[in-house]
């Protein structure tokens, strides 16, 4: 069993990858900590996200342990990760660990922007999972805060918003929703909520 979910930052795609692993027995991919990793492995040499050779150079030399570090889930380390992603070497780069991991027994959920279009395509469940802009702001602002992060709303909502368009915008693996994917828009849904239509989802493919 495999499961690709992709979707915009906020959304609550790693709360149902997370749920659905746990239900389903199967392992976890946080696909986006790979390329949070890759920035942080740039920024911590004092290195430039934008220069193509040096976001390269760091995926392919990844220390997966930065996976593990308290400073992958910082704003300034998403939004550097969105940079590096756009270079076509790094996605090439990190695209091997990915597939292995998704072939690994028992099977794997995996969450990311392009799982189901470019990682996975042969996907047997694929799930889109989108919410408002305004509503994803405010679950990023949240975590920030409880995380003990210095943010304001307003700058959160433009970040994001930045961040979509160039997710989807970049010309290798945009963020868009597969053609057979499920779409579960989590706006007004509980956690519980997105995982029954999520398991409802996947009974209906297998
Ligand atoms: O999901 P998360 O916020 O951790 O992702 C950080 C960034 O990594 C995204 O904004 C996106 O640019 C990139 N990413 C990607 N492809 C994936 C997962 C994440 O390009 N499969």
């Amino acid at each position: 069993m495999i499961v690709a979910i992709d979707g915009p930052a906020g959304a609550g795609k790693g709360t149902l990858a997370k749920a659905l692993a746990d239900r389903l027995g199967l392992r976890h991919l946080d696909t986006g900590g790979l390329y949070r990793a890759t920035a942080l492995q740039v920024l911590r040499a004092g290195g430039d996200p934008a220069d193509p050779a040096t976001a390269e150079r760091a995926a392919r030399s990844l220390d997966i342990a930065l996976l593990d570090s308290p400073d992958l889930r910082t704003a300034e380390v998403g939004n550097a990760a969105s940079v590096v992603a756009a270079v076509p070497a790094v996605r090439q780069a990190l695209l091997d660990f990915q597939r292995a991991f998704a072939a690994t027994p028992p099977g794997a959920v995996l969450d990311g922007r392009d799982v189901g279009t470019v990682v996975l395509p042969d996907a047997p469940v694929k799930l889109y999972i989108v919410a408002s802009a305004a509503e994803r702001a405010r679950r990023r602002h949240e975590e920030l805060l409880a995380r003990g992060e210095a943010s304001i709303y307003e700058r959160v909502r433009v970040e994001i918003e930045a961040r979509d368009a160039r997710d989807a915008g970049r010309a290798v693996a945009p963020m868009r929703k597969a053609e057979d994917a499920v779409e579960i828009d989590t706006t007004d849904l509980t956690p519980d909520q997105v995982l029954d239509r999520a398991l409802a989802a996947i009974d209906a493919r297998s």
